[in-house]
């Protein structure tokens, strides 16, 4: 009987064993999940993992924490309830994503974000800076090596570019963006998409774009941060939309940022109009939408939400996939609840407002992108790399030639620039001549400021041994106090000449940084002024992050070059272009306004019933100020000539499917070498609607040697020249087309026009 038993209970465990193993083979259990397995297609990866995932795993995703890395973000991790960091990098990155990878149910990589807006440890020119080179080549090169250095330091994702247009100085972001142009805007924009992702996402060299804030952002009113927008469709359209479709249509952005800020009522946050109907429908976009810092939170605040679960609901319902809000319980900024979808969407789906199917749309976009970045197959940082690739000698090499292509000479009378590297005696004056910290700009968190070379360094590098360099500090960036201006006087009159640097403090532009006033701050006029006054001749250098309205300067001082604020290689640049090294080639992407009253002032203005003219009251004017600016869009001096003619068009008249070939010559005819950047606008001169006096539909710059001279083309498409019409259909309506060939906006030197005929 006992033998009976124990043989039957053998073979009960042999068909127990056959059953277990048939079982597991048939399910595969013993087999590499497919999701984990890069040879099979994306999309069976993403549908495997996905319908693994618990509903709780799947809202995790959607969660991004910022750095520190609290016990809290550690519990939530473990348990697979986080999708993303921001602000971790190096070493860290590689303790927390083992969390992720090795202790949570699925091991489910996270993706590592930061802001990297100009340059990573080697830093370049501000974006407004890097805009005025019109280069997109280099730029697009610049950022590539931001996108190498920040992976090599864990980096996977960048909030960035900025691509908002800005038509207001004193709203303080103008400094992160491309400027005021839509045209240039998008040329900026898509190189710089380029430049982060490269041609593959999976490429450790490579970082994924986020191109932001998605939209209306620069529109603020009253150029304050925050603020309300209030745009029509068709400006919406016309100028603030099209970085982003250049962003996401050209370039294949593979995220987009949803903006703090309303637009026409709507938070950008819960917008579906801007991102279902625009973004995903029109544009195809299928990256995800990830919310600005909180702005999920924060649409209690705008008043559409009347607690943070409709909130979420509205965001989510909107197309927003992802809510970026750092780790507060009660944030004290906004004093609006963060960490809104972690908290609520469970809740949205259990109370069946929101359905498990559209978190799963959102959750595979997420998915979709970190399979894509490779982050299953290599979610660690190799700390190696960093040596290697960060702060290389190419790097700095492209640092100050993206410094030098962004520096603008606004102004040289009498051809007092460049300087002769034997002047006897400098004096090197103001409150930002040898500041080390202001030229890295707003957004380099992972700059050094014992990178920088100062201004007064580059000087002092780059003149004869003979020259003497004196300097004097003359005042501080703010404050009334005027005792030291006596001592830069003194130092000025010894010398041959004055080289004044003024401006604004690193933390005067960039986020939170609006100002009401466009002048010099503090008293630092009252310096350019005293040492005016001296008689020694002054070459006014200006380092700020938007345009100012400094009318004093632009009447007496013989030479004024804006900088901006030009990343580790300050110093340098500055040196190049002054004594001549370098030909200066950068053109405004932004207007400068006489005063703050003329703000916003932008090229691309409409004509109005009205149009300027200075000599009739009754038309569209100030009475105390003319219309025009201080300094155009697209304006920027050579230290040579160029001469523009014999200006050539293939057809005078076009289909709408048809592009124009618009050629001209233009010769250097002064004595040094130069660059200069050559700008096409257009007028679409009777429509259906009322079109810009131009717009900017191409450029292109030449290069040439003294007395030499060169055919430029350009190719202008019909399907540029559309306009949006009653319906808000683009459309390229018949009819005469002008086109301006110059310098500058203002500065036009050759005219013809084309006609568009119908098909
Ligand atoms: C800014 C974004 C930035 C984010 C993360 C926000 O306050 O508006 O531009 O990407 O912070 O740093």
């Amino acid at each position: 009987m006992k033998n009976n038993v124990s043989r039957c209970s053998n073979v009960l465990f042999f068909v127990f064993l056959f059953c277990f193993f048939t079982v597991n083979i048939v399910l595969g259990a013993d087999k590499t999940p497919v999701y984990k397995n890069p040879e099979n297609s994306l999309e069976e990866r993403v549908e495997d993992l996905l319908g693994r995932m618990t509903l709780e795993e799947k809202i995790g995703q959607m969660n991004q924490y910022s750095a520190p890395f609290t016990e809290e973000c550690e519990v939530l991790t473990e348990k697979g309830r986080v999708g993303s960091f921001l602000n971790i990098t190096g070493r860290e990155k590689n303790r927390i994503q083992k969390i992720a990878v090795e202790n949570t149910r699925l091991g489910i990589p996270l993706i590592f974000g930061l802001d990297v807006i100009h340059g990573y440890a080697t830093v370049f020119p501000i974006p407004l800076g890097m805009a005025s080179s019109w280069d997109p080549d280099l730029v697009k090169k610049a950022v590539s090596i931001a996108a190498r250095e920040a992976a090599s330091d864990g980096v996977d994702w960048t909030f960035a570019p900025m691509v908002d247009i800005a038509r207001d100085a004193r709203w303080g972001r103008i400094a992160e963006g491309a400027g005021e142009d839509p045209y240039l805007g998008s040329v900026i924009a898509k190189a710089q998409v380029e430049g982060f992702q490269g041609g593959d996402l999976s490429d450790p060299n490579t970082i994924l774009a986020c191109a932001k804030h998605f939209v209306g952002y620069g529109g603020a009113v009253g150029g304050r941060d925050y603020n309300t927008v209030d745009v029509s469709e068709r400006t919406l359209r016309e100028v603030y939309l099209p970085p982003f479709r250049a962003a996401v249509v050209d370039a294949h952005a593979g995220t987009i940022m949803s903006a703090f800020n309303e637009i026409n009522g709507i938070p950008a946050t819960a917008n579906p109009f801007t991102i279902q109907k625009i973004l995903r429908e029109e544009w195809s976009f299928n990256g995800f939408v990830l919310s600005d810092w909180n702005s999920i939170g924060e649409l209690i605040r705008h008043g559409i939400a009347k607690d943070p679960a409709e909130a979420a609901y509205k965001a989510f319902k909107s197309g927003v996939d992802m809510d970026m809000s750092g780790n507060y319980r009660d944030d004290s900024i906004t004093g609006t609840p963060d960490n809104i979808y972690q908290r609520n969407l469970d809740k949205l789906v259990k109370e069946k407002l929101v359905s498990e199917k559209e978190i799963d749309e959102a959750v595979k976009r997420i998915l979709k992108i970190k399979f894509k970045l490779g982050l299953f197959e290599r979610p660690y940082l190799d700390t190696t790399r960093a040596r290697i690739n960060i702060k290389s000698i190419e790097n700095i090499k492209v640092a100050r030639e993206i410094a030098r292509e962004s520096i603008i000479l606004l102004k040289n009378d009498n051809k007092l620039l460049p300087l002769s590297k034997a002047t006897k005696s400098i004096a090197i004056i103001g409150p930002l001549a040898n500041s080390r910290r202001d030229p890295l700009g707003s957004w380099s968190a992972h700059g050094d400021s014992s990178d920088v070379v100062t201004i007064l360094e580059g000087i002092r590098n780059k003149v004869s041994s003979k020259t003497k360099v004196y300097y004097s500090k003359g005042c501080n960036i703010l404050g009334t106090s005027t005792e030291n201006i006596d001592e830069a006087v003194t130092v000025a009159k010894k010398c041959d000449v004055a080289i004044v640097v003024v401006g604004e403090a690193r933390n005067m532009s960039g986020e939170a940084a609006s100002r009401a006033y466009l002048d010099l701050p503090g008293v630092q006029e009252n310096l350019i002024k005293a040492i005016y006054e001296t008689g020694v001749p002054v070459v006014e250098v200006l380092m700020n992050g938007r345009p100012l309205s400094i009318s004093w300067s632009a009447e007496n001082i013989p030479a004024i070059v804006e900088t901006w604020f030009l990343g580790i290689q300050t110093g340098n640049a500055i040196a190049d272009v002054l004594f001549g090294d370098y030909n200066p080639s950068g053109k405004l992407p932004v207007t400068f306004p006489r005063t703050i009253g003329q703000v916003p002032i932008y090229y691309n203005y409409k004509n109005t019933g009205r149009p300027y003219n200075p000599d009739n009251r009754f038309s569209s004017k100030y009475i105390d100020v003319p219309n025009t600016p201080l300094f155009p869009f697209g304006h920027g001096l050579s230290y040579t000539d160029f001469e523009y003619s014999n200006l050539k068009i293939d057809k005078k008249k076009i289909r709408n499917t048809e592009e124009v070939n618009i050629s001209l010559n233009i010769k250097n005819t002064g004595d040094y070498e130069g660059i200069e950047i050559v700008q096409l606008y257009m007028n679409d001169v009777v429509s259906s609607v009322t079109t810009p006096v131009k717009e900017l539909k191409g450029f292109k710059s030449v290069s040439l040697k003294p007395g030499e001279e060169k055919t430029v083309s350009l190719i202008v498409k019909a399907s540029q020249l559309g306009i949006y019409d009653y319906n808000m259909q683009y459309v390229v309506e018949p009819g005469k087309f002008d086109i301006m060939i110059g310098k500058s906006s203002e500065n036009i030197q050759l005219i013809d026009s084309i006609e568009v005929v119908d098909n």
